[in-house]
């Protein structure tokens, strides 16, 4: 059992403030993903969760017993990072063995739980090599085996999988999911990359500057954002986002969107190309990028950056070509004065 509690949880380094009051509950078994861009605070969060920086306010919770000042190895907690830390001189087996060893755990008791890691990471053929005769995604499940030996009620990952290449990832992800499933542990993983988030979260935890600003499952987070950096942040291409104070103050009517609204947002797949003068919102086609099953279309409209559009890819469309653009109302979005999202008709 591992439920986690953190009520107004701050992080000083100084006078700065990097985590500035977090609540937030993770329930036992949960998988769940910390994910924003650089420096909002996910690992900073993290290592306080492990033990491995001070808590300076606020209250941390196991199961309802306060860890603010339980040293790190009592807390049933085992962290994978980035940077595998193996011992270079040890093989995959001794590796996995280490932990055990250094806590004098019984030797056959240590034969079972290193043999048992290594047939779940598919380390067989592997058990006797060095670190260095390794590959880097063979190298993180030699790390993700020695935190499993631990057998810990929580797992902590800080980002384990952004030395590997595109491919390698994606397989890495599906095992990593494969082993909350099979393990049933909570468990916590730091990425500010939202397709990792989106794939691998029971419940993602949206962070910026030391402060949450969403947290719910990966459909809450994309299809209702609750304003407009969560719109921004998840999915992707990104939403666009028209000011109907400004420049296009005319979608406002066009799309009969309530009169406090500051912004709206339509989401790539959101626009459908149409006859000439039915649309929205005319647009030059500036690039199209082909992707197989679907093609992204990047048009000029006058006044802000280009948009991007994804359209079916038999889709005809070519550079300098003039277009015409209507919007499907259940993927329009709108946004208030201070960013929040506001309920628009239609929406549930
Ligand atoms: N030891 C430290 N002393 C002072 N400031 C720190 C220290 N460690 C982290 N910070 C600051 O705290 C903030 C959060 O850092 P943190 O490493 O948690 O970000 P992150 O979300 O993990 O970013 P990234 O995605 O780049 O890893 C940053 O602004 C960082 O500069
Ligand atoms: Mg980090």
């Amino acid at each position: 059992m591992a439920k986690l509690e953190l009520k107004d949880v701050r992080k000083s380094y100084g006078p700065v403030e990097v985590i500035k009051g977090i609540d937030l509950t993770i329930e036992d078994g949960e998988f769940c993903v910390f994910v924003g861009p650089s420096g909002c605070g996910k690992s900073t969060l993290l290592r306080m969760i492990a033990g491995l920086e001070d808590i300076s306010g606020g209250i941390f919770e196991i199961d309802g017993n306060r860890m603010n000042d339980i040293a790190p190895a009592k807390r049933g907690i085992a962290m994978v990072f980035q940077s595998y830390a193996l011992y270079p001189h040890l093989s995959v087996r001794e590796n996995i063995a280490f932990g055990l060893k250094v806590r004098k755990t019984p030797a056959a008791e240590i034969d079972t739980l290193v043999n048992d890691a290594i047939a779940m990471l598919q380390l067989d053929t592997l058990a006797g090599r060095y670190p260095r005769e390794l590959s880097g995604g063979q190298r993180q499940r030699v790390a993700i085996g020695r935190a499993i030996v631990g057998q810990p009620e929580t797992f902590l990952f800080d980002e384990p999988l952004s030395n590997l290449d595109a491919e390698l990832r994606v397989h890495m992800r599906t095992q990593i999911s494969e082993l909350h499933d099979r393990l049933k542990r909570t468990m916590i993983y730091v990425t500010h990359d939202q397709i990792e988030a989106m794939t691998l979260a029971d419940k993602i935890v949206l962070l910026r500057g030391g402060q949450i600003e969403q947290v719910g499952s990966p459909r809450d987070l994309y299809e209702r954002p609750q304003n407009l950096f969560a719109a921004q942040f998840i999915g992707a291409p990104k939403m666009n986002i028209f000011d109907l104070e400004n420049e296009f103050a005319s979608l406002r009517n066009s799309l009969k969107l309530p009169l406090n609204a500051h912004h709206c947002g339509i989401r790539p797949d959101g626009f459908e190309i149409v006859a000439e003068g039915e649309g929205i919102l005319v647009a030059t086609v500036r690039l199209v990028e082909y992707l197989g099953n679907s093609c992204l279309v990047h048009a000029h409209v006058e006044g802000r950056d280009p948009i991007i559009i994804e359209q079916p890819a038999n889709t005809v469309t070519q550079t300098g070509q003039r277009i015409s653009l209507s919007a499907n109302p259940s993927l329009v979005y709108a946004f208030g004065p201070d960013g929040n999202r506001i309920q628009v008709s239609g929406e549930q």
